[in-house]
């Protein structure tokens, strides 16, 4: 089965071939980060001309590096929410125009959804998929939650983030300090030279059972701390970047941890933005090799949005029977049933 596909849900343009729900053919994504650093964040209308302007050669791009003529394929699947209400509009109706073109499915797809799926993507670094159940921890830009993954359409939400999420905490502390948007990749940079006990940020909701996460009160000891002593100087910037990034992911270890041991599960699958994070996979792979559980990180290309984690979502959903009705449409805030 060849799948296309497309994911316009905030600032990345992608297209993707996927055949048979594993075997990416094409993967291609086209970024707007450099249009929306000069305002310090994604800006929803900018965003949505940015994709209207680049998504047809997107398409065109990835089919052609498939080597695939549009009707050969099987089905769409283009992300349908959460997101970004302009963007989304304009890669869910580029879907479905193409759909009907050629007279195939379409399916509306969850992003998270597509997240929770990249790890069972073909790739030499992610020889054998994680079995079901298992937990999963999803961490980007607007996400930071636990889930049990029952199959591959079928969560239950374990906890979720209360205020920020991670990807957030990493891109506003980046932007207190002068690095720039987005921010977690170069903080993440900075802190593999620096000293994780340099500075003691909070970690917060430490000793409670529930799984639950928020990042506002580690956001707010950075801005004091910034405000009363001033932003460090470049020598001290890799030690402030390791202590941040410490208390975030020490955490989000702590609840994943306690997560697969409620859960009485020994496979933890972590993804989305955040996953690409190097101090976070080291201390996950380090807690995996200590309590015995197995651990599933896709590469860090599929940890950040893409359209083949989309297209695999799509591919199992078109198999499930899931057809798109020509009023489908967008939902911003949709949840993940
Ligand atoms: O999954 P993603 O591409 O988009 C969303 O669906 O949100 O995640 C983007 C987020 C941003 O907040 C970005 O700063 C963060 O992931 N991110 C990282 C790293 N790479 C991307 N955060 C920490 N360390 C990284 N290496």
């Amino acid at each position: 089965m060849l799948i296309l596909g497309i994911e316009t849900s905030c600032d990345e343009t992608a297209a993707s071939v996927v055949a048979d729900g594993r075997v990416i053919r094409s993967n291609v994504i086209s970024s707007q980060v450099l249009v929306h650093a000069e305002f310090g964040g994604v800006v929803p209308e900018v965003a949505s001309r940015q994709h209207l302007a680049t998504v047809v050669k997107v398409v065109r791009q990835a089919l052609r590096d498939a080597n695939v003529k549009a009707n050969a394929l099987d089905g769409i699947a283009a992300t349908c929410g959460p997101g970004l209400v302009g963007p989304l509009l304009v890669g869910l109706e580029l879907g479905k125009s193409m759909a009907y073109a050629i007279g195939k499915p379409i399916v509306g797809v969850n992003h998270l959804r597509g997240h929770l799926a990249a790890v069972y993507l073909e790739h030499p670094k992610n020889p054998s998929p994680p079995p079901f159940p298992h937990v999963a921890l999803l961490v980007s830009g607007g996400n930071t939650t636990l889930f049990r993954v029952e199959g591959p359409t079928k969560t239950v939400l374990l906890g979720s983030t209360r205020d920020d999420a991670a990807g957030e905490a990493f891109d506003k502390v980046a932007k207190l300090l002068g690095l720039g948007y987005p921010g977690g990749i170069v903080i993440d940079q900075l802190a593999a030279t620096g000293d994780p006990k340099a500075i003691q940020f909070p970690r917060a909701l430490p000793g409670r059972e529930d799984l639950d996460f928020s990042f506002s009160g580690l956001k707010t000891a950075v801005a004091t701390r910034i405000s009363t002593a001033g932003r460090p100087q470049e020598s001290a910037m890799p030690d402030f970047c390791a202590s941040f990034q410490a208390a975030v992911v020490d955490v989000l270890v702590r609840k994943a941890r306690r997560a697969l041991g409620r859960e009485g599960l020994h496979h933890l699958v972590v993804c989305g933005g955040v996953a690409a994070n190097r101090g976070l996979r080291q201390a996950l792979a380090t807690a995996a090799a200590e309590d015995g559980f197995s651990l599933y990180v896709p590469t860090p290309i599929l940890c950040t949005d893409n359209a083949a984690m989309i297209a695999i979502a799509g591919t199992w959903a078109i198999e499930e029977g899931e057809r798109g009705r020509p009023d489908l449409s967008v939902d911003p805030g949709l949840p993940l049933s």
